[in-house]
């Protein structure tokens, strides 16, 4: 069997890990095409070392651009590179531009797709990445989902003769992961300058469009965000540190320590030698879960709806108007000590994904 990968911003590299490490102990060929989506060092380069990814086979270069022109430049740099391969499959992640892309172009030329992280929904459809999501789930032939509510909203849309459940495969990665940090394999993370890591802090991330992409909202985030009673490390997304300047909102201010993107095992470290995390990351609401650290969510809606049970994910859409207090109040809660289960699977899924794809060809 061969498969090819596409992919092209980081948490399209953190899921990639685990499959290509499955895919390195079978006789299928795996074929790595990066669209170039993210190509700052921290956002890509980073993971492949970090996470001994192996070099992609084809890189496009595509770089950043309006909706529009970016997945346009990656369907059509696409082409000729699925044309040439010709895999048993095409296999895309998540809800990116580069995924909504790689579905098209595949889809197109009759090649089997198979959607990895299939059937999240936000239910909001003004955000770009519901709109990959849910246009990839239709186009694709496959769809393999990471929990039960992904079932059910595939079912919901008529897809559940094309769905499996397999797992998350970001629950892979970030267990292993964590293994190895806590067996003290990894150097100490980069903390922002001010952040001092034998004393209380919390992690933040804030990069989402909806967040970022509005002058007011993203000067009301940052106020609420410095106004906390903790340091509190922001790890910067270049997408954050470019609006900000450009709308003349200062990140160094109050509680705010600001520093670069982590790479994969130093944003491992740094949350668990947090007291929480204060996001509107997907990826870093399940990533607190499954490190048991009490995660906060500046987002009115969340794809992982699990993540929320026994307080362990608190949303808080708009902290500016509750007033200063009330983020504070909700960012620092006491750790729950309800028991987590494992609403993301066994840390298995990235060998289940390799069987289910070599199972449906046969
Ligand atoms: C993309 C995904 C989002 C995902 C996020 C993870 C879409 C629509 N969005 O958002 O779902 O959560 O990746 O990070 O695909 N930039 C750089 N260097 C880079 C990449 C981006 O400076 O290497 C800056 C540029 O100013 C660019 C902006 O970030 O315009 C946004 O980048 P883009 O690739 O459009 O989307 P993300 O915000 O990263």
């Amino acid at each position: 069997m061969k498969v090819v990968s596409i992919v092209g911003a980081r948490p399209q590299l953190v899921k990639l890990a685990p499959l290509a490490g499955a895919f390195a102990g079978t006789e299928h060929r795996h074929v790595i095409v990066h669209t170039g989506q993210h190509y700052d060092a921290d956002l890509s380069d980073v993971f492949f070392t970090g996470l001994g990814i192996p070099t992609p086979d084809v890189h496009l270069g595509i770089g950043s651009g309006s909706h529009g022109a970016q997945t346009g430049h990656a369907l059509a740099a696409l082409d000729p590179v699925l044309a040439a391969e010709r895999p048993d499959w095409v296999l895309v992640y998540g809800d990116t531009n580069s995924t909504l892309a790689g579905a098209l172009s595949a889809v197109k030329q009759h090649l089997r797709v198979a959607h990895l992280e299939a059937g999240l929904r936000s239910f909001n459809r003004r955000m770009p990445e519901e709109h990959n999501r849910i246009l990839t789930d239709h186009a694709a032939d496959l769809l393999l989902a990471p929990t039960e509510e992904a079932m059910r909203h595939l079912a919901t849309e008529g897809l559940a003769s094309r769905s499996v459940l397999v797992g998350d495969v970001m629950v892979d990665v970030c267990l292993t992961v964590r293994d190895t940090v806590l067996a003290g394999g990894q150097p100490a993370p980069a903390l922002p300058a001010g952040i001092d890591p034998t004393e209380p802090y919390l992690v933040a991330t804030l990069h989402r469009a909806e967040n970022t992409d509005d002058p007011e909202r993203l000067a009301a985030l940052v106020d609420a965000l410095a106004a906390l009673p903790v340091p509190v490390a922001l790890l910067a997304h270049p997408r954050l540190t470019a609006r900000a300047e450009e709308y003349g909102v200062k990140l160094d201010q109050g509680a705010l320590r600001v520093g670069r993107p982590l790479p994969y095992a130093g944003m491992v470290a740094a949350v668990l030698g947090s007291v929480g995390v204060v996001t509107d990351s997907g990826g870093l609401q399940k990533e607190a879960y499954l490190l048991g650290r009490l995660c906060t969510t500046l987002r009115p809606q969340t794809e992982w709806p699990e993540t929320l049970s026994g307080d362990w994910n608190r949303l808080v859409p708009d902290p500016h108007l509750l007033g200063t207090a009330t983020l504070a109040a909700t960012a620092t809660r006491p750790t729950p000590t309800t028991a987590r289960g494992e609403p993301f699977g066994d840390g298995r899924a990235a060998h289940r994904v390799v069987r289910v794809l070599a199972d449906a060809l046969a």
